[in-house]
């Protein structure tokens, strides 16, 4: 018998990953994936930037490289992040392979096994999967509409000492959400109360479709590492993101970040410092935004249409998700499983987002990578499931 990690052997097999397998299935309609629209990577600017790093670098781009990352795109970084109240400088950055990265260094630098960590309730799957192999105990923070819930907090502090609190404040994964102005006030009030350490993740900040904008937790409160990703801005493949820490932290983790992988991919991350100066990243942006909050209205409209009173949904502000709750049903993974499957549509069952396991009657709808048809027809899909569960 192999002698695995303990953790290994605790962990479940993963049926998330049997049914996104299916998600490449001819005919299934997949909005279980958090991915970005492939049709709007931009691909022939990327090649050409690519060629440059190859033509204009030279063989240096080939070269092994320095944990903390490629200098000139992290003061292109800094550039953008200095202009909140707090000036950030190069030794509090450091690039990394996806903000994935970024979760497992923060989790291999500060987790202890038995360790309490604080998350909102729900959060995101890959957060939790990052974290489970040093074993800390995750605890939920109560959260509603505008995120988690000061006060709540607070009596989780008064009786425990976790290591941090992990927060996505902006267009939340699983829920869409924003964190509320009034909220990131009260949030960092009590954390500084407490002398808590939070863990901001932000990768849909800018993918925002109504005039809403607040400041980051890390412009707010000094005790914060921040988490940012060109993934869901650019394109995920490239897997390029960074921290930003006090300058300690991020020197644990680079030495941390030597013994995974000694350095992220630098022609990625010089390929990536060629496009963002030879263009404005925002006009990319802007484009997203557009066919992003089309796509959003789209899948709320069909919802209305198709499945009215049985599923509750939001209508998130920005990012990728729109969360539904389906009234009458009590578990919908088994409504994926049994119903939904056989109607060639997929999303990721609530339960997934709740490091408690619990049963959820909620489902992650994701919007961005699909054409408003398959929306459309994917909802009426869900609301045929729907109509044959009722019948059964
Ligand atoms: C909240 C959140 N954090 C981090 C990630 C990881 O992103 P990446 O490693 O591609 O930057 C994702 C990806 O979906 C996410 O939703």
């Amino acid at each position: 018998m192999m002698r695995y990690a303990s953790w290994i052997n605790e962990s479940k097999e993963s049926f998330l990953g049997e049914i996104l397998k299916t998600a490449n299935y001819e005919d299934v309609i997949s909005f279980a994936g958090g991915l970005p629209a492939q049709e709007l990577f931009p691909k022939d600017e990327l090649k050409d930037c690519f060629n440059q790093v190859f033509d204009e670098d030279g063989p240096i781009a080939l070269q092994y490289a320095e944990a903390l990352g490629y200098d000139p795109l992290r003061a292109w970084i800094l550039e953008q992040i200095n202009v909140g109240s707090k000036t950030i400088t190069m030794e509090d950055l450091i690039v990394t392979t996806g903000s994935q990265q970024g979760l497992s260094l923060v989790a291999q630098t500060f987790i202890d096994p038995g360790d309490m960590l604080l998350v909102e309730s729900p959060t995101y799957l890959g957060a939790l999967q990052a974290f489970q192999s040093l074993k800390p105990k995750v605890l939920m923070v109560p959260s509603d509409q505008d995120g988690i819930i000061p006060e709540d907090l607070e009596e989780i502090l008064k009786r425990h000492k976790p290591k941090f609190l992990y927060v996505i404040p902006n267009y939340q994964n699983p829920t869409g959400r924003i964190m509320s102005l009034q909220r990131r006030k009260d949030l960092v009030r009590v954390a500084d109360k407490y002398n808590l350490l939070i863990l901001e993740d932000n990768p849909y900040g800018q993918l925002r479709y109504e005039d809403e904008k607040y400041p980051n937790l890390m412009d707010m409160y000094d005790n914060v590492i921040y988490l940012g990703s060109f993934s869901k801005i650019l394109s995920p493949g490239l897997r390029v993101g960074y921290v930003v820490a006090k300058k300690e932290i991020i020197s644990h983790m680079a030495m941390v970040k030597e013994g995974m992988d000694l350095f992220s991919n630098s022609l990625a991350q010089r390929a990536v410092y060629k496009y963002v100066t030879g263009k404005p990243l925002l006009e990319h942006i802007v484009k997203l935004r557009k066919v992003y909050k089309a796509r959003r209205d789209v899948m709320i409209d069909a919802f209305n249409k198709y499945t009215g009173d049985w599923v509750e949904i939001n209508r998130p502000k920005g990012g990728l998700f729109v969360w539904a709750k389906i009234n009458e049903i009590q578990d919908s993974a088994v409504f994926l499983a049994q119903w939904a499957q056989k109607e060639k549509v997929i999303f990721v069952p609530g339960t997934f987002f709740y490091p408690d396991g619990r049963i959820s009657n909620e489902m992650r709808i994701n919007f961005s990578c699909s054409s408003p048809e398959d929306i459309e027809e994917g909802v009426k899909r869900i609301a045929r499931a729907l109509s044959k569960v009722k019948s059964n």
